[in-house]
């Protein structure tokens, strides 16, 4: 059964991205997705280090009903879309609404991402999750005593865990059923407190069939000092980059592309602002889940309008303004093979 990459809506659609930005530019035809970002959530029941969620003003409640989540579904499906992500900020697994609009989703022939910490994972999720698409569940570092810390929560580690179990049993049930199933990825942001426990995260996942994404720290408000603590340099970056790429050469005979430009571990560059939108909590319709900067519209714009006519109207390619807003904000640091000096 050919697998599918639950990463594959990121960075991997270069010939989509051009024709999106010509067609902006001329101002003919529409613009095409490869898919969506729905924030789901906004409940949390960590509170980890250097997320978002915990940034000025974030914390305001607001979360996207069934029925706008359906809509902006929908509005992709008409632009091309074929995967929906959930991230964000909370925990998707505490939104109600997962559930459902997991059943729409695949109703209508998308898949789903969805981003969690894994903590509310049942065998019942478990199989709910990979049905309908991959999952991605954070593992930060191997050591308890780091994840604890970073989750912000004592015993979050054993809890995550616990997660995992269901996902990989479940996983390797459905398979033998000949049930189609995502993925199941392990994600994590890097930073100071964690970069040397990626190694060991990076082991466990090739030895388990699990997708490594480990992500530079995005910076999307918090406080500069937090900032100072967590994000590694660009050099800093590029030379863990290459040592998990010699662990992954050495030690698992998998050859993982590195390009100058890249934020993540082996995944491109990130071009998603060119071919994916993004939903917030708040209903802002959004280049990047990251980019403020990058903001085309609400999905409330026209109070006359229902919730996919006011996205048809915001990601609108006839309006050239568009065309300037198709850049991302640039949330952190990328890697440069050219320079490294540390
Ligand atoms: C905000 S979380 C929401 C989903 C879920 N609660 C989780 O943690 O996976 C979405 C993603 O953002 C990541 N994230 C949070 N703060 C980050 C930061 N400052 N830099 C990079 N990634 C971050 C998380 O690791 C997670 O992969
Ligand atoms: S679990 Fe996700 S949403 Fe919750 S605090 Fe951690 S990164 Fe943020
Ligand atoms: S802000 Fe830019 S680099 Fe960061 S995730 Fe969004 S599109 Fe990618």
């Amino acid at each position: 059964m050919a697998k599918e990459n639950p990463l594959s809506g990121y960075g991997m659609h270069a010939d989509l991205v051009r024709q999106n930005l010509l067609m902006v530019k001329s101002g003919a035809g529409e613009v095409r997705l490869s898919g969506i970002y729905l924030a789901a959530g906004p409940d949390c029941n960590f509170n980890c280090r250097g997320c978002f969620l915990h940034t000025p003003g974030a914390q305001n409640g607001l979360r996207l009903t069934l029925e706008e989540m359906r809509a902006a579904v929908d509005f992709a499906r008409s632009r091309g879309g074929e995967v929906v992500v959930f991230a964000g900020k909370g925990e998707p697994v505490m939104d109600p609404s997962l559930p459902l609009i997991l059943e729409h989703i695949t109703e209508i022939g998308m898949r789903s991402v969805v981003f969690t910490n894994g903590t509310l994972i049942t065998k019942k999720w478990s199989e709910l999750l990979l049905t309908a698409g991959s999952v991605i569940a954070k593992r930060n570092s191997m050591n308890p005593v780091v994840q604890n810390d970073l989750a912000g929560v004592d015993g979050a580690d054993a809890v995550m865990w616990q997660g995992v179990n269901h996902l990989l049993a479940a996983r390797d049930r459905l398979t033998q059923r000949g049930v189609r199933v995502g993925d199941v990825g392990f994600d994590s942001y890097i930073s100071r407190k964690n970069a040397n426990d990626l190694p060991e995260v990076l082991r466990f996942c090739r030895r388990n069939a699990i997708i490594p994404y480990f992500e530079a720290f995005i910076e999307l408000g918090q406080n500069p000092e937090m900032v100072s603590h967590m994000a590694l340099s660009q050099a800093e970056l590029t030379q863990l980059f290459l040592t998990l790429q010699k662990i992954d050469i050495d030690e698992f005979e998998i050859e993982t592309k590195l390009v100058s430009g890249m934020r993540t571990y082996g995944q491109p560059p990130c071009d998603k602002w060119g071919h994916m939108v993004s939903v917030t909590a708040e209903g802002r319709v959004q280049a990047c889940i990251c980019g403020f900067e990058a903001t085309y519209g609400s999905i409330h714009e026209n109070s006359g309008l229902s919730v996919k006519e006011n996205l048809d109207l915001v990601v609108n390619a006839a309006n050239p303004a568009v065309a300037e807003k198709m850049r991302c904000s640039r949330c952190s640091n990328r890697i440069n093979l050219e320079r490294l000096v540390i």
